[in-house]
């Protein structure tokens, strides 16, 4: 039977690959039916526990969010970010790695580039651990900008996504890339190109599934609210708490 991670790099140019990220269950189980990958993102800093960046992000709290997620999900690859201080070191890396990919049952890792890890991704990928590249805009390593917009950040993102597929990336995700930079790149792959905030020019797409459902309040150019969840929150609870004032709840049917 052919492997998802083969089948996601055979979707390449065919068929664009759709990714969301989800941090519990509940969510991921609704995700697995409609996305072929689910990453179980350290963006979970700022979305859930108002880190002001996700530097701090432990291992434990991935493996937490990661077993929560895997329960939900039956058929898309879960992948699960490597969160900044895990990856310090190759040796490092391939053991917390081994821990997510163990106590979480996950299919890969998600490694962010600085440029100059290329050697984890290598020995990762050695110690037969499945692995998606990042690039462009690397919250672990780098403050907010759209990257590749002139001809030298061009050629050195060109060069990073093709050291990533040499060291054995199965997939990459470029986020907040200048669209003709994400098309070359994309064009100079074999590997299939996730895009976030970098254009239609990539293999597939990435969200925070908290934005996309106005959950976050987060709202850069490059999410599409698809939801105002927080609005259908506050009045459901709204309802509840009216109805408890005015005694509509619990009725009979609620009891025993
Ligand atoms: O942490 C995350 O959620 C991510 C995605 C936004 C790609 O890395």
């Amino acid at each position: 039977m052919i492997s998802k991670i083969l089948n996601i790099k055979n979707k390449k140019i065919k068929s664009p690959i759709i990714c969301l990220t989800a941090y519990q269950k509940s969510v991921a189980k609704i995700l697995d039916k409609y996305c072929d990958i689910i990453l179980v993102g350290d963006s979970l800093a700022n979305v859930l526990y108002e880190m002001k960046d996700t530097h701090k992000v432990s291992l434990e709290m991935m493996i937490n969010h990661a077993q929560s997620v895997r329960k939900g999900v039956k058929n898309a690859i879960l992948v699960v970010d490597m969160p900044k201080n895990s990856y310090k070191t190759p040796s490092m890396a391939s053991k917390n790695a081994l821990k997510i990919i163990k106590t979480a049952k996950c299919d890969a890792v998600k490694v962010e580039s600085n440029n100059k890890n290329f050697h984890i991704i290598k020995h990762l990928v050695k110690s037969k651990i499945k692995v998606m590249g990042h690039i462009g805009y690397t919250p672990q390593f780098k403050k907010f900008k759209v990257v590749g917009k002139d001809n030298k950040e061009k050629n050195n993102l060109i060069k990073e996504a093709l050291n990533i597929e040499k060291a054995g990336a199965f997939a990459i995700v470029l986020e907040c890339i200048n669209s003709s930079a994400a098309k070359i790149i994309t064009n100079s792959l074999k590997i299939p190109t996730i895009g976030i905030g970098s254009s239609l020019n990539c293999d597939g797409q990435i969200l925070v599934t908290d934005d996309i459902l106005g959950l976050s309040g987060f709202k850069p150019k490059f999410v599409k609210k698809y939801l105002n969840l927080n609005k259908l929150i506050e009045n459901a609870v709204k309802e509840y708490r009216n109805d408890i004032i005015n005694k509509k709840f619990p009725k009979k049917k609620h009891s025993y």
